[in-house]
């Protein structure tokens, strides 16, 4: 069997497929935006001269709030974030936008707003928020068992911190959006958006006018990682009130350093937990506070949080636990949704607190790891059943057979007892993430699918295409639930007007919604068309089966598109809607309770690196990963995800740091001072494997999500890194900074080989 391609493949390689920035590029009378950003943390605007701007060569007009028709402040959840701020509240923020007719003259008025400002002071912690009582969210809460009592009773506790950092999304395509009026009169944004009917409703609320005024196209994105889930709306809405006050088409289009400024990142965490175990490393009790930096707005933060709230427990059974959450307000940039969604935070918590209990009793990590899974008929800390719980134990023992884990240990302390000055670190890490939107309403999906005389079909859904590979999956699920050959389906770049009222591409679930909704509308047609092809064949509805383009019943065939053709001739309609909602799903919020996933997604990986005890500086040798991927619809897709999720993840535990100053400028700003994982950070070995037997009775063909869960993989590399650093001496927990760059490692070897730390 041939596996799936990606759809852009070809485009992708020879440079062919287009982005919105190379629709904008290709428009020579757009004007260009540029914004004027602060130059503080947290401000007053007192006042705005754009006198001299509006003199400058090419400049069409200078953007504030009194060009604003409809709302002031957009947001997904709550509307908490001005276009045009009089409070500027994080360094670098668009305070108002210059048009021009080119980006270089834009770019040059930009500098010549005069902008007054009286300073206010700012918190660009989460302990500094704290301190000031400075928050988002009110906490929320998921308890479950008697933690108070239980933690007292353990034979052990200990308690501890943990800071996980942040991490700038780096998609390849910055944030873009490129918005004219189309000949009947109204805006066409195209916008490089996961979520096009948020941009959409976002600059009809802007503009102040309906939302059937405004149709938001999402051709593909070159990359989005969840910071164009939300984050997209405010440029499109820029450049939409742009070609309003202008009548022009507009384009915005950020810079990297820009991109990297102005937009929100991964939330840094803080943990604050105090865990109950027994003598065997079992998990008795656990008490966890989580802080996240939300930046100044709300955003997604309180759903990132809740899903943080979720996986706490990772693949754990931990029967009496107190998870409490609440979200931070400083003057940074919104953090916004970026894979793991919280639930990869949470995971490296919870996967740190097993390592301590492990090293306190001097047990082996993995094999306290396993003792505390999850096993058939338990259920979680909210109550959902871990349906197939066995599926944790199946993958651990295959993946350590597979990689030979016992014998590498061996092998491994051998390696270190020779060798003084450099060590290796061996770990294995379980992967359990939950598939769904948490807030349930978000899990519907639309989809049309429109058969031309010719026998050739157009597929419209809701998803939006960023490189996951979303359109070659739902190709796959329209010809097989429709029977006809793949390059007889075109994907079509998602379009308001084609599909209304979507959700966002994210949460892992575009195929399982979007690939449902088509193959609905696929089987509806095929219904329509089986009496048809009966009639050609001489044979009962019922005994019609479509496939590969032929239409087959006694003993006999026909081509699809004469079946087509004979449905048309007898006016049948050769086009139909489909619709899925998730079935099942339910969380009540204020009781902690509920089914809020579809399924959970599994996996584990096998990390083992070489650290270097002068410098800290290391090298990842290998990584076996076996991950569970259902009865895949794209199989290479499907390893793209996996390879390129635990890449990502890796370069947010080990290499990439965000980095603001004390007075809230962001100093990472480009690939230069941000460091991501290259050539050389990848694996010298990388081995990648998907569970056989293991089709999900839930989702659209047996197939599971694969966006998110591999990215938590990576989880492995710092727990390698973790044992590295313990092979140098000493005993018992070994703290380690996130992301273990070879700077928190060296600092860890230094505090665990310092005379008196018992080494
Ligand atoms: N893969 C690529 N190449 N580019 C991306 O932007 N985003 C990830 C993941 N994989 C992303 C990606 C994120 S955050 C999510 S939620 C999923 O893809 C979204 O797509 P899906 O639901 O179709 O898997
Ligand atoms: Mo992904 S963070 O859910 O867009």
């Amino acid at each position: 069997m041939t596996h799936a391609v990606h759809e852009s493949a070809l485009l992708h390689a020879t440079c062919e497929a287009r982005y919105v920035h190379d629709l904008a590029l290709r428009d020579p009378t757009a004007l260009h935006a540029w914004p004027v950003q602060s130059t503080h943390a947290h401000a007053h605007v007192k006042g705005l001269d754009a006198s001299r701007a509006l003199q400058m060569p090419g400049v069409r007009a200078v953007l504030t709030g009194a060009d604003v028709p409809g709302a002031q402040q957009i947001g997904p959840v709550r509307h908490d974030e001005p276009l045009f701020p009089s409070e500027v509240c994080y360094h670098g923020q668009p305070v108002c936008w210059v048009i021009a007719d080119t980006e270089a003259e834009a770019r040059a008025a930009a500098s010549q707003v005069q902008v007054a400002y009286e300073p206010l002071p700012a918190l660009l912690t989460i302990e500094a928020a704290i301190a000031a009582d400075s928050f988002l969210t009110q906490p929320q809460t998921i308890e479950t068992g008697r933690p108070d009592e239980e933690m007292a009773a353990s034979a052990h506790r200990l308690s501890g911190e943990l800071r996980v950092g942040g991490q700038e999304h780096f998609y390849l395509e910055m944030q873009c959006a490129y918005v004219h009026r189309d000949a009947a009169g109204g805006l066409h944004v195209h916008s490089s958006t996961q979520h096009p009917t948020e941009t959409q409703i976002t600059v009809a609320h802007v503009l102040g006018v309906p939302a059937h005024e405004v149709i938001c196209e999402a051709l593909r994105m070159g990359g989005a990682f969840g910071g164009k889930e939300t984050q997209a709306s405010s440029f499109a809405a820029i450049a939409a009130l742009g070609c309003l006050v202008t009548g022009r088409a507009v384009v915005v289009r950020l810079d990297r350093r820009r991109d990297f400024a102005i937009t929100g990142k991964r939330h840094p965490f803080l943990a604050r937990y105090e865990v109950g175990f027994e003598s065997d490393g079992r998990l008795r009790a656990l008490r966890v506070e989580l802080f996240s930096n939300g930046g100044y707005s709300l955003d997604l933060s309180a759903a990132i949080m809740n899903r943080a709230l979720f996986h706490i427990d990772n693949c754990y059974r931990i029967e009496h636990l107190r998870a409490r959450g609440r979200v931070a307000r400083t003057h940074l940039p919104s953090n916004t949704a970026m894979r793991g969604f919280g639930g990869s935070q949470a995971m490296v918590i919870v996967e740190e607190i097993v390592d301590r209990v492990a090293r306190t009793l001097g047990l082996p990590v993995e094999q306290v790891r396993e003792r505390n899974f999850y096993g058939p008929g338990d259920r979680t800390h909210y109550g959902q059943e871990v349906r197939d719980a066995d599926r944790i134990g199946r993958i651990w023992r295959e993946l350590m057979t597979s990689s030979r884990f016992t014998e590498r240990r061996r092998d491994l302390a051998a390696w270190n007892a020779r060798s003084r000055d450099t060590k290796r670190g061996l770990a294995i890490t379980p992967v359990k993430f939950g598939i769904s939107f948490t807030t349930t309403y978000l899990n519907q999906a639309g989809a049309s699918v429109l058969v031309y005389r010719d026998g050739s079909v157009q597929v419209n859904h809701g998803g939006t295409e960023m490189g996951q590979g979303l359109h070659t999956k739902v190709r796959v699920v329209a010809a097989r639930a429709l029977g006809v050959l793949p390059q007889s389906v075109r994907l079509m770049p998602t379009r308001t007007d084609k599909v209304p009222n979507t959700s966002a591409t994210a949460a892992s679930s575009g195929s399982d919604l979007n690939g449902e909704a088509v193959r609905r509308a696929c089987v509806e047609l095929r219904e329509r068309l089986a009496p048809v092809a009966g009639q050609l064949l001489g044979c009962a509805p019922g005994e019609v089966t479509f496939a590969d383009g032929r239409v087959s019943g006694a003993g006999k065939l026909v081509a699809f598109v004469e079946v087509v053709e004979r449905a048309f001739l007898q006016r049948l309609p050769l086009f139909a809607m489909g619709f899925y909602a998730t079935p099942g799903i339910h969380y009540d919020a204020q009781r902690g309770r509920g089914e809020p996933f579809r399924y959970f997604a599994y996996g584990a990986a096998v990390a083992e690196v070489e650290v270097d005890g002068f410098t800290g500086h290391y090298r990842l040798l290998a990584i076996d990963i076996l991950h569970d991927v259902g009865d895949s619809l794209a199989p290479l897709i499907d390893r793209g995800q996996i390879e390129g999720g635990f890449l990502q993840g890796m370069g947010w535990l080990t290499c990439e740091e965000v980095v603001f100053g004390p007075d809230g400028a962001l100093r990472s700003r480009g690939a230069s001072t941000y460091k991501l994982p290259g050539i050389g950070e990848c694996p010298e070995r990388f081995v990648v494997n998907t569970l056989g037997r293991a089709s999900e009775a839930g989702a659209v063909f047996g197939s599971k999500a694969t966006g998110e869960p591999p990215l938590m993989l990576a989880i492995s590399v710092r727990e390698a890194l973790r044992d590295a650093v313990a092979a140098f001496g000493g005993i018992g927990p070994v703290a380690l900074g996130c992301p273990a760059t070879p700077e928190a490692v060296y600092w860890a070897i230094q505090e665990r080989t310092r005379p008196g730390s018992g080494a």
